[in-house]
């Protein structure tokens, strides 16, 4: 009886051991979330888009499609814990076919405009799709926001990601050279949402990507309630067609000092654009990644919202050409001020500006820059 008892033991401690010994490793080198794709739907050219699921461990869930690089969905918990769509955005792939003001896309190969889409590198002069009037918005007609990116998700202990490529042959948009960029959006488990962008090109060209979802931390209404922190002391100044005059302005006694918190609706009215809002490149006091650039608190859900980046400006937009025409997720109706972005990034028309921080890009160099986006709530 002994025996058989003490054999049972060591065949269930034997068991036990087994058992332990096939999980630990896994369990170590286990990812702490999920990445899941779906097929999102065809483009007119037959071409296929993807929608990728990232969920990490703290409750946060992120969908991004391939096309154009979108984020489409990004729920985060508001202080109770209940989790809300911040970003503006559609449900389908129709609604980002159609014509919107680049919700949740990627922006490339430049960023915000360049004055009449012209410039000169080493003696060449360039002139690009004017797509804003007579300047260049965003890229062009085709830009990083409407082509398909090759993407490949990854996992690591403590995050979730996808890697983004995209090769823009040479004279693409009127833009010099072949560039092959990569963008990686990794979402962590302490809720940050970390872009790494990088890219090399074979002739010197002008590079500015940024990620330009519009977010509303209450998930709907105006965001006029939003209370905002940048840390910039000046602004680029512009002319009526959104250029920079070069002027770089103390935001000190403007509407558009956020160096001390304020709402974004206090001094909306003041800043006396057409259409009305924030529409400005701010000059960025912070140096380096680990600097509080942004901070955006929506006090009744009690979301906030950090942005970090090694960029030189930031566009603070607050949607000011939404005009309820579109309506998106949730039968959301996007009017004025529904939302805002932080798009990170160097000066607009800085190819026309010398004394602006460069944004050339020549053969041989690396383009490398990260914006981290981190969200809580208290
Ligand atoms: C620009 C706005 C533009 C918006 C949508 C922002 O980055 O600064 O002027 O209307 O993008 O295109």
């Amino acid at each position: 009886m002994k025996k058989i008892f003490s054999a049972k033991i060591l065949i269930l401690a034997l068991g036990i051991l087994i058992i332990a010994g096939s999980c630990a490793p896994k369990e170590l080198g286990q990812a702490s979330g999920t990445v899941t794709k779906q097929l999102f739907g065809k483009l007119p050219d037959s071409s296929v888009a993807d929608i990728y699921t990232l969920i990490n461990h703290s409750g946060v869930t992120l969908k991004v499609t391939n096309y154009g690089g979108r984020i489409t969905s990004l729920l985060v918990p508001d202080k109770t814990g209940k989790p809300g769509d911040i970003v503006l955005g559609f449900d389908s792939l129709s609604g980002y076919l159609a014509n919107n003001p680049y919700f949740g896309a990627i922006v490339g190969r430049y960023g915000n405009r360049i004055a009449k889409g012209k410039f000169e590198i080493d003696g060449n002069q360039y002139t690009l799709v004017q797509n804003n009037g007579v300047n260049a918005l965003h890229g062009g007609i085709k830009g990083f926001d409407k082509v398909i990116w090759k993407c490949e998700d990854f996992k690591t202990e403590k995050s979730v990601g996808i890697k983004l490529s995209y090769l823009s042959q040479d004279g693409e948009e009127g833009y010099p050279g072949n560039l092959n960029s990569v963008v990686t959006y990794t979402l962590t488990d302490d809720n940050q949402l970390i872009f790494e962008y990088s890219a090399t090109s074979d002739k010197s060209t002008p590079i500015n990507l940024t990620q330009h979802s519009y977010f509303n931390l209450a998930g709907q209404g105006d965001i006029k309630g939003h209370e905002v922190m940048i840390a910039a002391s000046k602004y680029t100044v512009v002319d009526n067609t959104l250029i920079p005059t070069g002027e770089l302005r103390d935001v000190k006694g403007t509407p558009f000092d956020f160096t001390a918190v304020k709402t974004i609706g206090q001094d909306l009215a003041a800043t006396g654009g057409t259409p009305l809002g924030f529409d400005h490149n701010y000059v960025l006091n912070t140096k380096k990644i680990k600097d509080l650039a942004v901070r955006v608190v929506e006090p009744i859900s009690g979301r906030i919202m950090e942005v970090y980046t090694d960029q030189p400006g930031v566009q603070f937009y607050t949607g000011n050409f939404l005009d309820g025409t579109l309506t998106g997720k949730n039968a959301n109706v996007y009017k004025q001020h529904s939302g805002f972005c932080f798009e990170t990034q160097h000066f607009p028309d800085s190819p026309n500006h010398p004394d602006f921080p460069t944004a050339i890009l020549k053969p041989g160099e690396t383009y490398h820059t990260t914006t981290i986006y981190k969200f809580s709530a208290r």
